[in-house]
């Protein structure tokens, strides 16, 4: 039986899907229309804080908010290296230089370590990111005194300790991408933030820099969520703790089953409500069990195996000499396992036995 790496489907949404869609195209509105307002008031009130301003997707959801903090050509932006390339991309469309990170292997997030050995006067803000669902542990990260931007794009829903992932820094982004948790149908993002004069920069930066569209006072860009991707978002955003319940069952199916016993199991950080963007286990020989699961017809897939102070665009910003032990852990071992609402007992199961025969 094959176990696809991203057990979801809207097939039983789509007849809403299809009817909101419609009423949108007849209402005529498509760019920054009553969806867009409402959405933005739904996703704000759902995570707890006052500000989202819808945008075009996760990673110009990054530049626009790190310009909105303050971020200038030239200011330091500690990032980590093992995330998804996006994260450090927009980090340099917004003028910033990237500083590298360490992580801790099993959590995959950074830790108040890691961050503390990257920070230099230069310093103007950190992007934890919230990899594979999992939440940074910002309490600790608050006490460094800088300000924080969250990378929220794979941890929709995710708390920590009570609070949305979202709620936990100045300002934090998410990413509407299809896979995502909370997807659309097709690009979308937000930038959410309690900081009024935050907010206001952000909405003006999505705008190409102006508030009245007549007086253009920075150089934006034209990255704005939709009028057809927020009424998607405002039929799915009340699904998503259901969805997110769901994925966190089939990570307890996975643990019953005694898949523990053949590779490690993900970790959550402390206190954090782990919503498994991706399921994403650690072994030795990741590619090799990959390869035998495939076999199988289970999906299974190394995301981040060349971190992103190896890649050839992103390597300039990182010292000759630097040494990220745990991002090289990270990168070497770990392994998404198939995840998602729709996950069965049944595949549970048959990702185990796979696992039990292709991890030895
Ligand atoms: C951690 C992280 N940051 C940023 C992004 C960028 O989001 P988008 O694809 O919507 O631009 C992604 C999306 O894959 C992501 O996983």
């Amino acid at each position: 039986m094959a176990v696809p790496l991203f057990a979801t489907s809207l097939d039983r949404y789509l007849p809403l899907l299809t009817e909101r869609l419609a009423e949108v195209v007849a209402g005529g509105r498509y760019i920054l229309g009553p969806e867009v307002d409402v959405f933005e008031r739904e996703f704000a009130d759902y995570l707890g804080v006052k500000h989202c301003i819808g945008v075009g997707n996760g990673t110009d959801a990054i530049t626009i908010a790190l310009r909105a903090l303050g971020v200038r050509p030239g200011d330091e932006v500690i990032c980590p290296s093992f995330t998804f390339y996006a994260t450090v991309e927009a980090t340099v469309s917004a003028g910033a230089t990237p500083v590298y990170c360490d992580v801790d292997p099993r959590t995959f997030c950074v830790t108040p370590e890691t961050v503390k050995a990257a920070i230099t006067p230069r310093t103007k803000a950190i992007v934890p990111v919230h990899l594979f669902g999992n939440v940074a542990p910002m309490e600790e990260l608050r006490a460094l005194g800088l300000p924080l931007l969250e990378d929220a794009a794979q941890a929709t829903g995710a708390r920590l300790n009570g609070t949305r992932a979202g709620a936990l820094g100045d300002a934090a982004t998410f990413s509407f991408f299809p896979s995502k948790n909370l997807p659309c149908l097709g690009d979308g993002g937000a930038v959410v933030t309690d900081d009024d004069d935050v907010a206001q920069a952000a909405r003006r930066l999505r705008f190409h820099g102006s508030e009245d569209k007549k007086t253009f006072v920075d150089v934006g860009y034209n990255s704005r969520l939709d009028e057809l991707q927020a009424a998607v978002l405002r039929v799915l955003l009340p699904e998503l703790d259901g969805w997110n319940a769901a994925r966190r069952e089939a990570a307890a199916a996975y643990e019953r089953e005694g898949l523990g016993e053949f590779v490690e199991l993900p970790t959550p950080v402390d206190g954090a409500e782990h919503v498994h963007h991706l399921y994403v286990v650690r072994h030795e020989r990741a590619d090799e069990l990959a390869a035998a699961l495939g076999q199988s017809q289970i999906g299974a897939r190394g995301y981040y195996r060349v971190p992103i102070h190896r890649q050839p665009a992103t390597a300039r910003f990182a010292p000759a000499d630097i040494e990220l032990p745990g991002t090289d852990e990270a990168a070497r071992k770990h392994l998404a396992l198939p995840m998602g609402p729709e996950l069965s007992e049944d595949d549970v199961r048959e990702v185990v036995a796979a696992c039990a025969s292709g991890s030895t």
